[in-house]
């Protein structure tokens, strides 16, 4: 885990790292962001570089998950996003891959994971997938005792959720470990004490939706979400 001192440290770090990766790849790199309030930072961060500080040409945006609203209601993360980092950078609609939140989801998802296959193959690999983390340790739309979890086959699927955190049963559409574990880099990012307990379950081993996410993963975190964590001299 690499620890910052506040959210805005461990932003412009996960900025700086996409604009070293956009400059030094060969040809298209593909990103997966995450949704929730965490990244808002992060993109205000890249907004703040301006346009001219990575090649976006060569930027291809997808989602780790979506929720099953329109595109313009408050909930949407490709909403969210379109406010903090899309419109305010201008960037090409074409390389932007949003999830149809607003259609069936079990017939977005089949046609999300179409585009994931044809665009980046079987399994679909990510250059950068961002990700958070709940404080029950679910990421993406991958909630701890959901049917998705399972789910080893296919890369995006409508996620029938029962939590506190989506305010009783929700459907999500979200990508799963199958997809995930694909990618190139992963990279968490997690800020505030609300997720501490969790983060500290993370580094004693725990058994959660996020730790199932393996291979180049490395975990950003603010202080106070270390705040937990044991301190090694
Ligand atoms: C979502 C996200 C979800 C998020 C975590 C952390 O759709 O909400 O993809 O996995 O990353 O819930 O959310 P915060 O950044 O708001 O704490």
């Amino acid at each position: 885990m690499i620890e910052f001192p506040d959210l805005e440290a461990l932003s412009r770090h996960a900025a700086g790292e996409l604009a070293a990766l956009a400059a030094s790849a060969t040809g298209t790199l593909h990103v997966a962001l995450s949704g929730g309030s965490t990244p808002k930072r992060l993109f205000a961060e890249l907004v703040a570089m301006g346009k001219g500080a990575l090649p976006w040409d060569r930027v291809e945006l997808w989602w780790g998950d979506e929720r099953c609203v329109p595109p313009d209601h408050p909930d949407s993360n490709y909403g969210m996003t379109k406010r903090a980092l899309i419109d305010p950078l201008r960037l090409d609609p074409a390389r932007v891959h949003r999830i149809s939140g607003e259609r069936d989801p079990e017939a977005a998802a089949a046609d999300y994971e179409r585009a994931l296959v044809a665009a980046l193959g079987t399994p679909p690999v990510f250059d950068l997938v961002w990700l958070g983390m709940g404080p029950d340790g679910h990421t993406a739309s991958l909630f701890p005792g959901s049917p998705a979890l399972a789910e080893q086959r296919r890369f995006c699927v409508a996620n029938h959720v029962d939590s506190p955190l989506t305010h009783g049963k929700a459907t999500r559409i979200t990508l799963t470990h199958p997809a995930l574990n694909a990618a190139r880099l992963v990279r968490f990012l997690v800020a505030g004490a609300d997720k501490a307990d969790t983060l500290a379950r993370v580094a004693a081993g725990a058994d959660l939706p996020c730790t199932r996410v393996t291979g180049d993963v490395s975990w950003l975190v603010d202080a106070a979400a270390a705040a937990k964590l044991e301190k090694h001299p």
